[in-house]
């Protein structure tokens, strides 16, 4: 299995850390690693450079052989399936899936559409509404228009409100506003990350999240907690502080798990999503209300992330989760070359 990570997104570490533990737990005896690293400039290393990357003690289990991915019928590549343990922009946002389905692998996690429509927050939030799943408003506008909408936008969303470029990933380029000076600034902040943002009410609420896994009967683990300190899951309590508190499971009554589990699947089936995915709730504490903020189609996946803890407190183990995302994959590709292309 080739495990593709680092990747040009601000999520290169991250995706170093999700590689490194899948590789780490990976069932030497069934399957072999072999590492294929992306350098933030874009550049993808050979499997030996790859693997420098790596702890020690992972290189070590890992294959070095170089490896091709376009092939002549027949012969072999040096792997058979993918894992693009890859987040953000690149990585998980259709972009490498494109690029592996014309290469005809089988790889981990959804397709093009599914990945896509995660990553754009404009484009899933429409695909919420239109599967009647609750989500705050949003309103979506490209950077260059910003002069022009700032009075519609205070009057739809008001103050406070958060502002996000479209397609990115770990609180990059968010901010929280409170006036329109900041509003202002924001929206121009946001938009060197992206051409399109997006703007919604700040809520105040508790976060959950609910794991995803499956393709066509795809299931849910219990939910688990986030909490934060100052009310804003950003980069640094990411990353660098550490400082939010994962709870797993969450406290929640049960009639709650459920309502919760039954969005995440319906959010997992509205965009198209396969393999697994992680789905991210508000429940507002003045109204208790439910609200999905988003799915993340490649969720962080070292072995103290969110995603792996919510499967490892629904009694499915890490190296489990690995072997049924493997199956999931080989299940999706074949699956998929049964679809005719041409009528004859
Ligand atoms: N409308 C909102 N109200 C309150 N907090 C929000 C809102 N939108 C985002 N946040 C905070 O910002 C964090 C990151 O936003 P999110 O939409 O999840 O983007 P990302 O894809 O970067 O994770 C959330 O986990 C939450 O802490
Ligand atoms: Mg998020």
């Amino acid at each position: 299995m080739a495990v593709l990570f680092g990747g040009r997104s601000s999520e290169h570490e991250v995706s170093i850390r999700s590689a490194a533990s899948i590789i780490g737990a990976l069932d030497g005896q069934r399957y072999a690693a072999i590492p294929i690293a992306i350098e933030r400039s874009g550049r993808w290393l050979e499997p030996a450079r790859s693997a420098g990357l790596l702890p020690a003690e992972v290189a070590d289990k890992c294959c070095l052989e170089p490896v091709e991915f376009w092939h002549e019928p027949g012969r072999s590549r040096g792997f058979d399936l993918v894992f693009p343990a890859l987040h953000g922009p690149f990585g998980e946002d259709g972009r490498v899936q494109g690029f592996l389905d014309m290469a005809d692998v089988p790889y981990v996690g959804s397709g093009v559409l599914g990945s896509a429509c995660g990553m754009d927050k404009d484009v899933m939030k429409r695909l919420f509404r239109e599967h009647r799943l609750p989500t705050l408003p949003h309103v979506a506008l490209a950077r260059n228009e910003t002069a022009s909408r700032l009075g519609e936008i205070e009057e739809c969303m008001g103050y406070p409100a958060f502002v996000k470029p479209a397609n990115l990933g770990s609180s990059v380029g968010i901010r929280k506003v409170a006036s329109r000076t900041d509003l202002s600034a924001a929206i121009e902040y946001a938009g060197q990350f992206d051409r399109k943002i997006i703007v919604e009410r700040a809520v105040d609420a508790r976060e959950i999240e609910c794991a995803v896994l499956g393709n066509d009967e795809p299931r849910a683990s219990l939910p688990g907690e986030i909490v934060v300190r100052d009310g804003f899951y950003d980069y640094d309590s990411k990353y660098v502080t550490d400082d939010a508190e994962l709870v797993v499971p969450a406290q929640l009554e049960p009639d709650q798990v459920l309502a919760i589990q039954g969005l995440a699947v319906d959010a997992f089936r509205a965009l198209d999503c396969a393999g697994l995915a992680r789905v991210d709730f508000f429940i507002e504490n003045s109204t208790g209300q439910v609200l999905v903020n988003e799915v993340n189609t490649m969720p962080g996946f070292t072995s103290i992330s969110m995603f792996p803890k919510m499967w490892s407190a629904s009694g499915l183990s890490y190296p489990d989760l690995i072997g049924q995302l493997i199956e999931l994959a080989f299940m999706r590709h074949a699956q998929s070359r049964e679809i005719r292309f041409e009528a004859s």
